[in-house]
């Protein structure tokens, strides 16, 4: 639970988030045309809004996985170790994967989740995510896919936390605290 007060202002509208996932799964479903063996890997938590919403936009026969992975905690701090809480329930071996991100950040989690999805061997991995924070990237990924590049503001909502609290906001918000 967050301990400092802070109000939440909008920065993405739900309009626009849902425009954008228009365009790219229109992209997507071109890019992975012809394909019966797509498996869409959302990485929890903080996907789970965004997934849910890109799957229905596509027009492509495909499977949902699910694979949770965290680095942060409850912190506002990257601990650049980041731990596999659950595993992916199928097999992407030989199979076309899209791994789903909220947001990349320092890049640590994109990076470490697409070497060991890799190491499976699936015959082709695209990544997508709806948020990425260019001036904060510590490492070098780049998702194929990018919803909105933003500036190195603290975001929460539409699956983003702050300690675990606003996930459920349907817009993206950028906190500003009250108190020093
Ligand atoms: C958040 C977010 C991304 C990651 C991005 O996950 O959902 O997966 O951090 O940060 P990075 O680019 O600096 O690695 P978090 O560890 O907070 O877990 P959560 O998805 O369960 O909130």
């Amino acid at each position: 639970m967050p301990t400092r007060p802070y109000v939440i202002d909008e920065m993405i509208s739900a309009k626009s988030i849902a425009a954008r996932i228009e365009n790219l799964a229109r992209e997507i479903s071109d890019t992975f045309k012809g394909t019966d063996k797509l498996v869409v890997v959302g990485l929890l938590r903080g996907s789970f809004v965004f997934i849910a919403d890109l799957v229905r936009e596509l027009d492509l026969p495909i499977e949902v996985d699910f694979l949770e992975a965290t680095s942060y905690g409850d912190s506002t701090e990257s601990s650049r170790e980041v731990k596999i809480m659950k595993d992916l329930r199928g097999k992407i071996g030989g199979r076309d994967v899209l791994l789903v991100e909220d947001i990349v950040d320092t890049g640590f989690t994109l990076k470490h989740v697409v070497g060991m999805l890799n190491a499976r061997k699936p015959a082709h991995m695209k990544t997508i995510a709806l948020l990425n924070k260019q001036s904060r990237r510590e490492v070098d990924v780049t998702a194929d896919w990018i919803g909105f590049e933003i500036p190195d503001e603290f975001v929460v909502g539409y699956g983003i936390d702050f300690a675990q609290r606003n996930r459920n906001l349907p817009f993206i918000g950028k906190v500003r605290f009250t108190e020093e």
